[in-house]
């Protein structure tokens, strides 16, 4: 292909390489017949294909394809097999509607559960967005489909998405909000990657020279082309310039020129031009390689849909009442029973094959024993109505089950805004108390894209389930749930708080004046809640079984391991109740030492298993280098350190039950960090700074006591530890004190330490 690819280069003029790209429609990139460029096109995602039948239409008359559980669901199964089962579907769909790229999965991290779009990520976990999206990946290109990771980097709110400035320091940003893509491109290489609307540290996502090039396309080697999200380009040259390969949509005549006029006048050299053209052509010719056309069956994806959002539904709490046993009178109670709320808004809004109706799909479940009531509970518009409470209370009293199916509403959370708190409607919450104040067995549903918070109301109820925006085929995976037809084994991929103002970001959170300073750094979801030690409502990796699963025989590989090599972690786990069940395995590893501050856990590795009951499983997991790595800024590079690490085996982050003690031996060779404003602790900490200072270090530490006091006031001193104080002071600094007494200036005498440093290390 590259010789194709080359010599079609070398035939095309200025103009057509300029309006190779951008694109010719909405959706659709610029075809040119005579060098034989066919047209490609591109189609929303992430949970389904939004094939918008006319591409000249933005949003209009999209065609009917299967609308699969969002994100937020897809993560809670924890099953990367599904996933990739899944991106097959998905493939399956986009080859019958023509679509060569699917603009999805979106790896964002849910820096706050208020983010509006939450629903379409997969976790505050970078480890484990990262596992999913790649693959997701894998499975639709295995295909010959493309795919499109995004929105890159850094999108984590809707408030001011085209332009706020989202202010991180450099570990924050490789730790938590680059790895999940990382993971994925080095994993699964997505033909496409789709840069970011807002700002990074001033710079838009379409303007990020490091973002593109040197962290995506050099660092990590990224092959394929990078696309505007929808609008994001503001200067053309420049993005160009940084890295956007194909702008999007078309057409956009001015852009067009404003690429040619840029290499007429030596404002861009045409080689960055050429680039990327290569890029979008070797896309552009590897989508048709895949025809077009087939169609797809819709009655298998909606089965398969059904799975998913079974597997992803969360059993949050249950008193014993789940499984429902067909009980006689079921008061089924609240609107998303009768039209399921089974997708967000926004651009990945899914024009359905078919939608399960969940209080029929109830029906189906129990079909001879049991009556179903039911009530509205509430209103399409979120407003207040004691009516409505009141006529569900007298269907729950004379029930022997309520069952309530609450939906957040949209203007509560969707692409495009943010959600204003993480409750339910007053309304909701009214409902819920009142009917479970007579109704014991009552069961709450709930469908939302993130979080709400239930401590309100939480304790009166006998059974909650988190059912999430779960796809057309939603509600008959409740039914599957609640009738024990499946047995639930859905985790949580993000923390549930108990309160909006103990969440990570809630005091930089969405920011002002056009900036959000990412102020908790790495401290995000679990890894905040655990240094804080902060109780939470469900904690990450949270999810109840109707068994129960025991975890015994854990074994490393190697108690002593070099970083490079890694090691296998294995546990036995066993099914010990009376019903077969998957079980979701968690690792996390714990520094127990390090230079820079680290969470207390980090999770670097997963297994979902299926036992039958009784039946033990030995589950395996590989740790390599990364595991047990950190962003080190200073060396501007992932560093391991010598020491023990804590390999903590659990069935949540909450819940570790096995734990194994290894030590590590870093291979590193790491430079020297001192330099002229290195401290008096820096050098002593250092240990090249140290045996080059020592000698020094003894007589000064003599003079500075005499200059500042033994410590105590009595004594002529100012009241202060002498040696805690110098240790914060630079070495230079500490020169001045005693510049008479050298016989160089401090700069050079501490030049001259840095140089013996240097020649040593
Ligand atoms: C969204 C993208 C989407 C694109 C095309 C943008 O507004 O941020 O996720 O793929 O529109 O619809």
């Amino acid at each position: 292909m590259f010789d194709q690819i080359e010599s079609v280069i070398a035939k095309m003029t200025l103009e057509e390489k300029a309006a190779l790209c951008s694109g010719a429609s909405p959706w659709t990139t610029t075809p040119i017949e005579h060098l034989g460029i066919p047209e490609m096109t591109v189609s929303d995602g992430p949970h389904g294909v939004r094939r918008v039948a006319n591409v000249n239409d933005f949003v209009a008359g999209s065609l009917p394809a299967t609308c699969f559980p969002t994100a937020s669901c897809m993560a809670s199964t924890w099953n990367v097999d599904l996933i990739y089962t899944m991106g097959q579907a998905l493939a399956e769909e986009c080859i019958a509607l023509k679509v060569d790229v699917i603009l999805g999965p979106g790896v964002n991290i849910k820096r706050t559960p208020l983010g509006g779009r939450n629903f379409e990520y997969y976790s505050e976990d970078p480890y484990l967005a990262g596992q999913m999206a790649a693959s997701f990946i894998t499975g639709v290109q295995s295909k010959g489909v493309g795919t499109s990771l995004k929105h890159y980097a850094t999108n984590n709110q809707e408030s001011q998405r085209m332009t706020i400035n989202a202010i991180i320091d450099e570990r924050t940003l490789r730790e938590i909000y680059l790895p999940a893509f990382e993971t994925a491109v080095k994993k699964a290489k997505p033909w496409t990657v789709m840069c970011a609307y807002n700002k990074l540290n001033g710079k838009y996502g379409s303007e990020n020279h490091k973002l593109l090039v040197d962290i995506l396309k050099n660092e990590w080697g990224f092959e394929g082309l990078v696309v505007s999200d929808w609008g994001a380009v503001h200067d053309r040259v420049e993005s160009m310039k940084a890295g956007v390969d194909l702008e999007m949509p078309g057409p956009r005549e001015r852009r067009v020129k404003a690429v040619i006029e840029a290499v007429r006048s030596g404002i861009l050299d045409e080689s960055v031009l050429n680039e990327s053209v290569r890029r979008i052509l070797g896309i552009v010719f590897k989508a048709a390689k895949t025809e077009k056309g087939r169609s797809f069956d819709a009655a298998a994806h909606h089965a398969l849909a059904r799975q998913i959002a079974a597997e992803g539904i969360v059993l949050l709490k249950n008193n014993g009442i789940l499984p429902l046993k067909e009980q006689k009178h079921v008061a089924v109670i609240g609107l998303a029973a009768k039209e399921a709320h089974f997708q967000g808004g926004g651009s990945s809004h899914i024009n359905p094959t078919q939608v399960d109706n969940p209080f029929l799909e109830l029906q189906k479940a129990a079909p001879d024993t049991t009556k179903f009531s039911f009530s509205d509970g509430y209103s399409e518009d979120a407003s207040f109505n004691q009516d409505l409470i009141d006529s569900a209370v007298k269907e729950a009293s004379a029930a022997d089950v309520a069952l309530l199916y609450l939906a957040l509403p949209e203007s509560k959370e969707s692409e495009g805004y943010d959600r204003p708190d993480l409750d339910l409607t007053l309304q909701q919450v009214t409902l819920i108390k009142a009917v479970s104040a007579v109704q014991q067995n009552t069961v709450i549903i709930l469908n939302n894209g993130a979080p709400v918070v239930m401590s309100e109301w939480i304790d009166g109820t006998a059974a909650v389930l988190e059912a999430w925006m779960m796809g057309q085929a939603g509600g008959g995976a409740i039914a599957d749930i609640l009738y024990g037809k499946v047995n639930p084994s859905g985790k949580l991929a993000e923390t549930f708080p108990l309160r909006l103002v103990d969440t990570p970001a809630s005091i930089n959170f969405p920011g002002e004046n056009g900036e959000v300073r990412y102020g908790e750094g790495i401290f995000i979801g679990y890894r905040y809640y655990d240094v804080k030690e902060a109780p939470v409502q469900f904690p990450f990796g949270y999810g109840l079984s109707y068994t129960t699963f025991n975890y015994t025989n854990s074994k490393v590989s190697a108690s002593s391991f070099k970083d490079v090599d890694g090691l296998t972690i294995s546990v036995d786990v066993t099914n010990t109740g009376k019903v077969a069940g998957k079980e979701i395995v968690q690792v996390f590893v714990h520094d127990r030492k390090s230079k820079l501050v680290r969470p207390p856990k980090e999770l670097k590795g997963f297994a979902k298993v299926e036992l039958q009951p009784g039946e033990t499983k030995t589950v395996t997991v590989p740790l390599d280098f990364r595991a047990f790595a950190y962003f080190h800024p200073g060396y501007n590079q992932w560093i391991t350190e010598d020491g023990e690490f804590d390999i903590l085996i659990g069935a949540s982050s909450n819940d570790i039950r096995c734990v194994q003690t290894v030590s590590l031996q870093s291979t590193l060779n790491l430079p020297c960090l001192l330099n002229r404003e290195s401290t008096l602790r820096d050098w002593l900490e250092d240990p090249t700074g140290k045996r080059v200072f020592e000698p020094i270090y003894q007589q000064m530490a003599k003079q500075m006591q005499a200059t500042f006091g033994a410590g105590e006031e009595d004594e002529g001193g100012i009241g202060m530890e002498t040696m805690n104080f110098l240790m914060e002071l630079s070495l230079r600094d500490i020169f001045y004190f005693q510049e008479a007494n050298l016989s160089m200036s401090p700069e050079d005498l501490v030049d001259s330490l840095l140089a013996q440093v240097k020649q040593q290390s």
